[in-house]
């Protein structure tokens, strides 16, 4: 298993994964997120087996935080740990290329339980929720993670 910055013919690839299980509705500024990735132009990360695409995440630093933009792991690669090992790699890359940051977040629909108990999994914690903020009559989750710098 490796985990390494995507390719660009990697990115058909990463969006049939994305497709799998992300709403419709995300579909545009995914495929545009996935090009700014393979371009080196955004933070993200492919975790593959031989040639094979398993997981994807990706993420952006705003002002003092860093948001976890997207994670997805292949369907029936799911439940197998996959996503931790994602989360690891992306705190690992994120605060290295950011020391300076003490705090992580994420943004997800209200009603995607899986996506939550994994978050908290993770040790994210809910920080607020937000109703009309990317569909509108969506409530959206905020989701944090204070990283210890105790050293
Ligand atoms: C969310 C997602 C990335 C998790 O990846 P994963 O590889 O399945 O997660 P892991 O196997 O590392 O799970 C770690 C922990 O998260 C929690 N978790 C994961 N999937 C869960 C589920 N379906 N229901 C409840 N808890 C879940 C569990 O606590 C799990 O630990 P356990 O298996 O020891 O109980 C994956 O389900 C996915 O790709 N979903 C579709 C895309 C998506 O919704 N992304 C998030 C919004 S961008």
């Amino acid at each position: 298993m490796k985990i390494q910055r995507p390719c660009t013919k990697e990115k058909e690839q990463i969006l049939e994964i994305l497709k799998e299980d992300i709403g419709k509705e995300y579909l545009e500024d995914m495929v545009n997120e996935v090009d700014r990735v393979v371009e080196g132009k955004q933070d993200g990360l492919v975790l593959k087996e031989g040639k094979e695409i398993l997981g994807y995440i990706s993420w952006q630093r705003k002002i003092k935080t860093i948001y976890l933009e997207t994670i997805a792991v292949k369907k029936e690669f799911q439940r197998k740990g996959y996503g931790r090992i994602l989360v690891s790699s992306f705190l690992e890359h994120a605060t290295r290329k950011n020391p300076d940051i003490e705090v992580l977040n994420v943004i997800t629909d209200a009603d995607a339980k899986k996506a939550i108990s994994f978050y908290q999994s993770c040790g994210f914690q809910v920080s607020g929720s937000v109703n009309n903020e990317f569909i509108p009559d969506t409530p959206q989750v905020h989701l944090s993670l204070k990283i210890n710098k105790q050293k």
